[in-house]
């Protein structure tokens, strides 16, 4: 079986498209969705990252405001920064790029973003809200993924989904987010004693470790649809995600390329947060 290739860029396209429509009917009505993203250093990656956010907001027609400090600040006066943004009513989304630097806590710092403006849904109140599947901002990464599924018409119902990683931003929410799917989902990570056994039988896999080439072909069960959120440079300079794409592609019904793949997704789901606050405050 050669897999399909689900196009995030597409999907994403799509997205931004009806986006951007509601964002230009808040503006008629007076209202123009605000974005904040607080980015501390010059971790490349994270740097990349904030420019994508910033370009997608601003095609959609929101506002969107770069706030860059030194790593050198410190917690207080970032912790009041976030108070300020918080009451700022020009601002409807407060993202803080992670990861901090190691004298910042990221705990406290995701606790003081109101739980009314954390479009990254990583408040412990909004998590919780996902965890008993009420209404509230789903985590970005895992939201993307759910919707990359939706396109392939796939029943997740009864699916046997298999997660690899387990981090608070991406393993753990797309698990829970699945399982509200009804699908069954098995969580392994680094502590798993034979990964392959649970991935062979794994209808869905959802690979996000960090590591170039992690989930090889014959770990694959034959049809199974291969998420990949691994974002892995390698020393050529190339981009890869955490499978081994080529020989994946093989034996996956669908699978997922990197870059191209959930990357699009997830910065379109943040501008859907950001869209859902401003509704929201209406
Ligand atoms: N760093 C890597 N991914 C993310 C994300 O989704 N949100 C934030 N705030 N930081 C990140």
């Amino acid at each position: 079986m050669t897999a399909t290739i689900i196009d995030g860029k597409e999907a994403a396209k799509e997205m931004r498209q009806q986006l951007a429509e509601e964002v230009s009917r808040l503006k008629e009505k007076g209202v123009t969705p605000g974005l904040v993203v607080i980015l501390i250093g010059d971790d490349p990656a994270s740097l990349s990252y904030v420019r994508g956010k910033k370009k997608a907001a601003e095609t959609m027609g929101m506002h969107f405001k770069l706030d860059h400090l030194e790593d050198t600040i410190e917690e207080d006066k970032l912790l009041s920064l976030i108070d300020q943004y918080n009451q700022d009513d020009s601002f409807h989304g407060i993202l803080v790029q992670l990861p901090l630097p190691k004298h910042i806590s990221e705990k406290a710092v995701i606790e003081r973003i109101s739980t009314e403006k954390d479009v990254d849904g990583f408040h412990p109140l909004n998590i919780g809200k996902m965890l008993l599947g009420e209404e509230t901002f789903l985590p970005c990464t895992p939201a993307g993924i759910v919707e990359l599924l939706k396109k392939t018409n796939t029943d997740l119902s009864g699916k046997e989904v298999v997660v690899i990683g387990r981090s608070n931003i991406v393993g753990k929410p797309v698990g829970q987010l699945l399982l509200n799917e009804n699908a069954t989902v098995t969580f392994c990570h680094s502590r798993t004693k034979d990964i392959g056994a649970h991935t062979r039988k794994a209808d869905i896999l959802i690979v996000a470790v960090g590591k170039a080439h992690f989930l090889t072909a014959d770990q694959i069960k034959e049809g199974a649809i291969v998420i990949d959120v691994g974002v892995n440079r390698l020393d050529s300079g190339k981009l890869v995600g955490d499978v081994d794409f080529e020989a994946a592609k093989e034996k996956a019904s669908y699978i997922t390329p990197v870059p191209g793949g959930v990357g699009p997704m997830t910065i379109t789901m943040l501008a859907h947060n950001t869209v859902k606050s401003a509704k929201n405050r209406m």
